[in-house]
């Protein structure tokens, strides 16, 4: 079966990750696979993986490699994603997972790993007026609603703050993502897939940017 994209995102939290990916995924018709979307969902269900993993997202702390490892790789056999095509968005988030990553799908495989370039300024500003689906986990902010009074577009659901959407929590996932995750730019340039993305201007326009940089990664693949 011919590969579609095969595609990861990194960026700042409240970089857009999300947001492109939404975007991102109806483009090259892939799954976004959100590792934040999977745990927030194993919470509200109240499975054994969401009640250990509440305390600690909360906090604004990561979950540990091997669980999120285990969650992703079990969701990438769905589907046939690996064949298919997919965008992973807040995974990998250490360089143990890309590793990880690496050793179940060949590292030469990956088309592109967009990273999102937003200013730490502009990220806080965006964190503290996100807003998003309880449900389906669309993401909204304050200066763009849903259309009816903070009720879900898409699905109906109550659109809320998120719960590591605090202050502390905020400062503490910018800590985290300067130590564990900042490297993987580092670990995808020498990899020669890392394509850097202003992530500044409005969604459509960061979207155009992000298109231009994977349509000429496929190229390269299909020349
Ligand atoms: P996760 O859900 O991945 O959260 P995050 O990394 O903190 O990233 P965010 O979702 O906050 O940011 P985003 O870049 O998606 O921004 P968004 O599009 O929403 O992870 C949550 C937690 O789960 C982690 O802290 C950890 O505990 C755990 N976890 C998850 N993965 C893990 C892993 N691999 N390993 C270990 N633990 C893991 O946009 C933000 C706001 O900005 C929105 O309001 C949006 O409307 C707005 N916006 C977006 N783009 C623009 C734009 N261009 N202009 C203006 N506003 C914009
Ligand atoms: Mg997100």
């Amino acid at each position: 079966m011919d590969t579609g994209a095969l595609l990861v995102i990194l960026g700042k939290q409240g970089a857009g990750k999300g947001t492109q990916c939404v975007m991102l995924s109806r483009y090259y018709a892939i799954p976004h696979i959100s590792s934040g979307d999977m745990l927030r969902s194993n919470v509200r269900q109240k499975t054994p993986l969401g009640i250990k993993a509440k305390a600690a997202m909360d906090a604004g702390e990561l979950i540990p490699d091997e669980i999120v490892t285990e969650m992703i790789k079990a969701r990438l056999l769905q589907d046939s994603a690996i064949s298919t095509g997919f965008i992973l968005d807040g995974f990998p988030r250490t360089v143990s997972q890309a590793k990880a990553l690496d050793d179940y799908i060949l590292p030469n495989k990956f088309d592109a790993v967009i990273n999102l370039d937003v200013p730490q300024a502009v990220v806080l500003k965006r964190l503290a007026s996100r807003r998003v689906c309880q449900d389906c986990q669309a993401v909204y902010s304050t200066s763009m609603p849903p259309k009816v009074n903070w009720t879900c577009d898409i699905c109906g659901g109550e659109v809320v703050q998120r719960d590591d959407d605090t202050e502390e929590s905020i400062l503490r996932r910018l800590e985290l993502y300067d130590k564990e995750t900042y490297p993987l730019i580092d670990y995808y340039t020498k990899a020669n897939i890392l394509k850097n993305i202003n992530g500044v201007g409005a969604t459509e326009v960061v979207l155009k940017r992000s298109i231009k940089a994977i349509d000429s990664a496929l190229k390269l693949r299909k020349d």
